[in-house]
């Protein structure tokens, strides 16, 4: 298909400009020697500060069970900062990982939470912060009951909003692995906080392009009239990785594909293309109709779920260039396991919108490439006067939202082939975030750290999307724990898109999954 539009003239912007300054607080993070807080929070927190955004009044806190000075835990932070490429440890960073301070103990003792209370009161009289803290939870999920109730007795979960001070939780997903231990986790937040209090990320929320759904949808005249049944052909959602479990078997064995991805980050998309329109960019406004959404897809046919439903896990194959390991050859995984790592779903939504429009839905580790989209079939026209000239269908228009990594939209139609005959071919109009911003995006962690600290709640999960989420999950769940044979995922190559199974629920459709860039026609 031909790329029809030329970016050269595009004005580049700068994303920053309309930004304000936060208002100064503590940060504290569990979790501070892990993976997450070295690669994405402090990353992120620094770009932040950079961009003169977090206010110099700020400080963040590690915490951990490895005893380490402040010096120590900044030398940690520096090395990884040079390791995951931020090239400037100039005068910025390093007055950054100034106010970066450790404070060692066991997340289940009691006296830990004393010292920190001790330590927080000292730092909050050397910054300005008013007591304003942000608590991360970037732990085990294990952890949070024990580390919230920790929070509460120690009476460091407590806020006096009058005196501009306040005091949020941060929760990493996933947020329980059933509906049943989703609600527990609810009951013990609740004993200490309330829901403007708790933060649940899911950092797609955070992706810009993912963002640009609700502005795409609800900023332009031109796509509400169309976003409907009448108009729509089909949907499809797809997220793929190219990388294997890595070393996270130890968490991925208890949770999969669908636990891992699906309940989380698709069923935010999936809320975001199908939603209403908000009455207004207000934090419940947005996630009231999120949840409204959520509440239409149909429960799928337990007793017949291979229609609607196909798990798959990858067996070896090539993988960038080379060999690579089936799933249950990685390290830590039971060679007997049936955990997925792909899931391709169908689901219907029950209201008059998106009556009869089937959404189509794919995420697996060990695919071809890292690629994420949300592509909107439009249906072909009522009647073609073209169709005597043509010994092929003509191809519908195709809306493509780039969620990552070639952030953008695009949008397939047909035209004529220039010359003497009426010959049509499929053009594309493409928008690529890169050519209009060059910087580059922020990571999604920035977004969300700024928007907990500016208490916007928008696009951090509320507990009824939780729950409902796994309503809807959870009768697969136990349908799978029941380890049927014919639940056993289907293998397929690593380096392949998938088991011809999810392929097969799309065709009996008369329906296939769109080819996505660099994918083999053949297949
Ligand atoms: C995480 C999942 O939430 O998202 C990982 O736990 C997955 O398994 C990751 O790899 C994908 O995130 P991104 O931003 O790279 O698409």
């Amino acid at each position: 298909m031909t790329n029809l539009v030329s970016h050269a003239h595009i004005p580049q912007r700068d994303y920053h400009c309309v930004e304000k300054q936060l208002e100064p607080c503590g940060i504290v993070i569990f979790g501070a020697s892990g993976d997450l807080t070295h690669r994405k929070l402090i990353p992120a927190l620094l770009n932040i500060y950079q961009r003169g955004l977090l206010a110099d009044g700020s400080f963040v806190v590690g915490c951990g069970r490895t005893e380490m000075s402040d010096e120590q835990f900044r030398a940690s932070l520096a090395k990884s900062l040079r390791e995951f490429g931020f090239s400037d440890n100039g005068p910025i960073s390093e007055m950054f990982l100034k106010r970066c301070h450790f404070i060692a103990g066991s997340y289940d003792d009691p006296d830990f939470y004393t010292r920190m209370s001790t330590r927080l009161v000292e730092l909050e009289n050397k910054y300005p912060t008013c007591g304003r803290r942000v608590f991360y939870l970037s732990i085990p999920p294990s952890l949070f009951p024990v580390v919230v109730d920790n929070l509460g007795a120690a009476r460091l979960t407590t806020e006096n909003r009058a005196a501009g001070q306040w005091v949020r939780v941060v929760v990493e997903k996933p947020f329980g692995h059933d509906l049943e231990s989703a609600l527990e986790l609810d009951r013990r937040l609740y004993k200490v906080l309330d829901e403007k209090q708790i933060y649940r990320i899911d950092h797609y929320l955070g992706k810009e392009t993912v963002q640009n759904l609700l502005v795409f949808r609800f900023a332009n005249a031109v796509f509400e009239p169309i976003w409907n049944r009448n108009f729509i052909d089909h949907v499809q959602i797809t997220v793929a990785e190219d990388v294997g479990v890595g070393h996270r078997a130890g968490y991925y064995e208890q949770s999969g594909q669908l636990r891992d991805m699906f309940q989380n980050h698709i069923m935010q998309m999936l809320s975001l293309v199908a939603m209403e329109p908000p009455s207004s960019f207000d934090a419940d406004r947005v996630r009231d109709e999120k949840v409204k959404l959520l509440r239409t897809i149909r429960p799928l046919p337990i007793e017949d779920l291979g229609g609607s439903i196909v798990r798959g896990q990858y067996a070896d194959g090539v993988s960038g260039g080379s060999q690579v390991r089936a799933y249950n050859q990685e390290p830590d995984v039971d060679p007997n396991s049936s955990v997925e790592t792909y899931v391709a779903a169908k689901l219907w939504l029950d209201n008059w919108r998106w009556h009869d429009v089937p959404f189509y839905i794919r995420s697996g580790k060990r695919l071809p490439r890292r690629t994420s989209e949300v592509a909107i079939t439009f249906k072909q026209v009522p009647h073609s006067m073209f169709s005597g000239l043509m010994a092929e269908q003509m191809e519908p228009n195709v809306l493509v939202i780039n969620i990552q990594p070639e952030e953008g939209v695009s949008l397939t139609f047909q035209a004529k082939q220039p010359g003497p005959e009426v010959k049509m071919v499929p053009l594309t109009l493409d928008f690529h975030y890169r050519d209009v911003y060059s910087k580059g995006l922020p990571e999604a962690y920035e977004r969300l750290l700024m928007d907990c600290v500016a208490g916007d709640q928008t696009l951090f999960i509320r507990h009824d999307e939780v729950t409902v989420a796994w309503g809807l999950l959870t009768p697969v769940l136990e349908r799978w724990a029941e380890k049927r044979p014919e639940d056993h995922p289907f293998a397929y190559p690593a380096g392949s898109w998938g088991p011809d199974e999810a392929d097969r629920m799309l065709s009996t459709d008369g329906c296939r999954w769109r080819l996505l860039e660099g994918e083999n026609i053949s297949r």
